[in-house]
Order: C-alpha cells, then structure tokens, then sequence
C-alpha cells in the first residue's frame, strides 16, 4: 500500500469515480437507449437495476479493491490464492477495448460539435438540415476517422503526459457546472410546445411495451453507465482511503450518474417531440437533436459552446477511466512499462476505433449478427460481458470472500454501523446475480 499514493481527500476518490460514471452514457446513451425502448418502462426497468444490481455490484467491487489496494488481477489473486479465478477480470480488458473503440467515435462526434458551435455553425439551419449535417459528416470516413483518432491520440498524451490528474481535477470542476447547465436546459426544454408529450414519453411507463431488449437494455445501460463489471470501480476503489464510506460512497456515485442521465431525458424527449424527431432514433438522436435546442436559445451560441466543452471533459475522464484499466494490466501482468501499455492500448484502440467510426459510412453494410461493428461493441460490451463481470464480483464478494473482509470494508473495521447491511448483503448475494442470470436466460428465449 506504501508506494501506491492513494487519494489524498475524500473528494477525490468519489469525484473520480464518479467522472468515471458520468459521461455520454448518461447524456448520450440513456437518451437513445430510452428512445428505442419505449420511455418510460424503460426508466422504472432502468432505476430498478441501478438499485437492485447497480448498487449491490458498486459495492462488491470496492470492497475487493478496497480490501486489496491491488489492481482486479492482483485483488483476485491475493483473495483467492491458488484458484484461476483472477483470469476473469481479462474478460473486463476485453470489454474496456470495446467500449473504448466506439466510445471515442462519439467523442469525435463532440469535438466536431464543439467546433461547430465555436464557429457559429449551429445557428440558421431547420432540425431536418442538422439532421442531415450530422448523416454526412458521420458518414464521411476521413472526417469520422480524423476525429475519432484525434480523441484517441489525446486521451493518449493525458493518459503518458503526467496531466492526467489535472484534467481529473478541472474535469471535477466542471462537472457541477454541467448540472446546473442541464437544469437550465431542462427548463429550456420544458417550455417547448411539446414539452408535456416529451415528459409523458419519459415518465409515463407503458408496460406493453417491454420485450426482453428492452429489459436486457436497461440492465445493459444500468452497467455501462456506471462503468460496472469490468473492474474499473475497483481499481479506483484500490486507492480510497481507510476511513471511506463504501456504501455511502456507492449510493453517491449510483444517484448522481442517475440523476444526470434523468436529467439529460428530460432535455431531450420534449424537444424530440417538439421538432417532430422519432424518439427511435439510435445513437444520432441526441446529436440531432441538440443543435436545434440551441437554435432556439436564447444565448444558444454560448450555451452551445459551453456544453460541448463540459460535455468533452466529462466524457474524457471517462475514457481515461477505461484505459486505465487495459494499461494497468499490460503493466502489471506483462511487465510492460508505462508508456509501452499506453501505446499499446492507444494503437487498439486505434484500429477498433477506426472500424467503429466507419461504421456508419462505408462499413455501414458490414454486419455481423446483424449489427455494425460500431453497434456489435457497443451491445457485447454493454449488455454481455459487464452483466457478467457484475454477476461475478458480486458472488465473489458475497459467497467467495472471507466473510469477516466483507464486514471489515463495509463498516470500516467495526466503526461504522451500517443500517443496510443485511437487505444489502441479501441482495449482493442472491437479487444480483440472480437477476442477472435471469435477464440473460429471457434475453435467450428460455425463459
Ligand atoms: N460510465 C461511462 C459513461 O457513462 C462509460 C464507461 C463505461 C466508463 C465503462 C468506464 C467503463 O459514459
């Protein structure tokens, strides 16, 4: 524990973990994800994962990390000597390279929007015209594939400059200004003529709606927007310190990554309505959207400009996040120095990212189960292997772990008294791998 230099405040370990959590999977993603699934049910489905799985697996990876100081192989291994079971989190790498490969693709897609805002491109066009702005500029491999590997490059630099710590802390900055920058905007989009439709879309729940995507995509959004199952919660959780509240620190960083993606719906869907868009869009819709909100501002130019930025920091100290964890392994597990891993998880990315960003031009009829590659690592990754990750650490912290560790992390040596330990430890070891296992088998159709 000594030579790792661990969080200095409590700030700091919840702040980063949360500008893991907060990113375009709360503003990008749970949009869309909402839009194709039906709105409403797909919110309650949504918050009852977060609840029921999001928070019992939060907890079991700090406890491992926590427990630990070691990154997940390193945890496992010291955890479960002599097993093969810390070869599970390379299925955690794996998914962090997929995600990390599309998750830039639509970083590109910011840093174009932010300079497009800058240079006053987002003003004088109908919603249909920015519609068709953003199918070609997505579809136009040079474009996307500059962008998509610009971002790469620099999250590159952030990651072997030594800035990344900064960026952390003036990305942590923002990040309150983002909210309120939402709330502002989900006044905006309240005001809209179609604002009432909008919020009906988002919380009025239709129940016939739910087929098993739409319950497999809400657990699938539950997982990816709290950057769970794939370790990353746990190698931050290896750096809290002693006196860190585990499950407060959970319920924190659970409710504040909710309450933006929540917040982000209640900006979109009135103006989806509004603007007569299809809230089914996929992935383009928030980009489609969002240009005619700020059209219609007013102010819209700095508006525009300032949530690009925040936008942009927020999702780097996500892609931080998850590069993290590939370096940290080809360090640690391959010996590789700190600047070998980080090229070596660049130059993937590079490649992955590449085939994602021309996904939508001229790959866009290259499928595999049906899918784009873009879309194929955005659903493996999301709806597969996190679930899996999640139904592991969380029987591994239940059954597995020596139970007088769990008790240790939770209460903090017996100082703490935690009122939720027994519905929690209930659901760390039974509601959330069983649930889990559940929405799988009914996702196969054998349920
Ligand atoms: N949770 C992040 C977001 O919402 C994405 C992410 C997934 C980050 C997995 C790290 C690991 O944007």
């Amino acid at each position: 524990m000594k030579e790792r230099s661990g969080f200095v405040t409590k700030f700091g370990a919840i702040a980063a973990a949360v500008g893991s959590a907060v990113g375009l999977g709360n503003i990008w993603r749970f949009p869309y994800e909402a839009g194709q699934n039906g709105g409403g049910a797909f919110l309650i489905l949504y918050v009852a994962f977060v609840l029921l799985l999001g928070i019992p697996v939060i907890v079991s990876e700090f406890v491992i990390g926590r427990a630990t100081h070691k990154n997940a192989v390193g945890a496992l291994r010291e955890l479960a000597p002599g097993t093969r079971l810390h070869w599970m989190p390379y299925m955690g790498i794996l998914a962090s390279l997929m995600i990390i490969s599309f998750y830039s693709v639509v970083c590109g897609w910011i840093v174009e929007y932010l300079i497009m805002a800058v240079s006053g491109g987002m003003r004088g066009h109908s919603p249909h015209e920015y519609a068709q702005m953003f199918g070609e500029f997505t579809s136009n491999p040079s474009r996307s594939l500059a962008w998509t590997w610009m971002f790469l490059l620099l999250n590159g630099v952030v990651l072997l400059g030594g800035v990344k710590k900064g960026i952390e802390r003036v990305a942590n900055l923002l990040m309150p200004l983002l909210f309120v920058i939402l709330i502002v905007f989900c006044v905006n989009s309240l005001m809209l003529p179609e604002g009432k439709q909008g919020l009906k879309f988002l919380f009025n729940p239709d129940f016939s709606k739910v087929t098993s995507s739409v319950v497999i995509g809400a657990m699938g959004q539950a997982f990816f927007s709290l950057s769970l199952g794939l370790s990353c919660l746990l190698t931050y959780a290896s750096y809290f310190r002693d006196d860190e509240r585990l499950v407060r620190s959970a319920v924190a960083v659970a409710s504040l990554d909710t309450l933006v993606a929540v917040l982000s719906g209640i900006v979109i869907f009135p103006a989806v309505f509004s603007y007569g868009m299809a809230p089914e869009a996929g992935p383009k819709l928030v980009f489609e959207v969002l240009p005619s909100i700020f059209e219609q501002m007013p102010g819209g130019y700095v508006w525009a400009v300032l949530f690009f930025l925040l936008l942009f920091f927020a999702s780097i100290t996500s892609t931080i996040s998850m590069s993290e964890i590939s370096i940290t392994f080809f360090q640690e597990e391959w010996k590789m120095t700190r600047r070998s891993a980080t090229l070596l998880n660049t130059v993937l990315a590079l490649l992955f990212g590449g085939l994602c960003a021309l996904s939508f031009g001229v790959l866009s009829d290259f499928k595999l189960l049906g899918m784009t590659i873009f879309e194929l690592f955005d659903y493996v990754s999301s709806n597969v292997l996190l679930p899996l990750g999640g139904v592991f650490f969380s029987l591994f912290a239940g059954w597995y772990m020596e139970r007088k560790v769990l008790d240790r992390e939770l209460t903090n040596g017996g100082r703490l008294r935690v009122y939720s330990y027994k519905p929690l430890l209930f659901c760390i070891r039974y509601v959330a791998p069983a649930a889990i296992v559940v929405v799988f088998l009914y996702g196969l159709g054998l349920l």
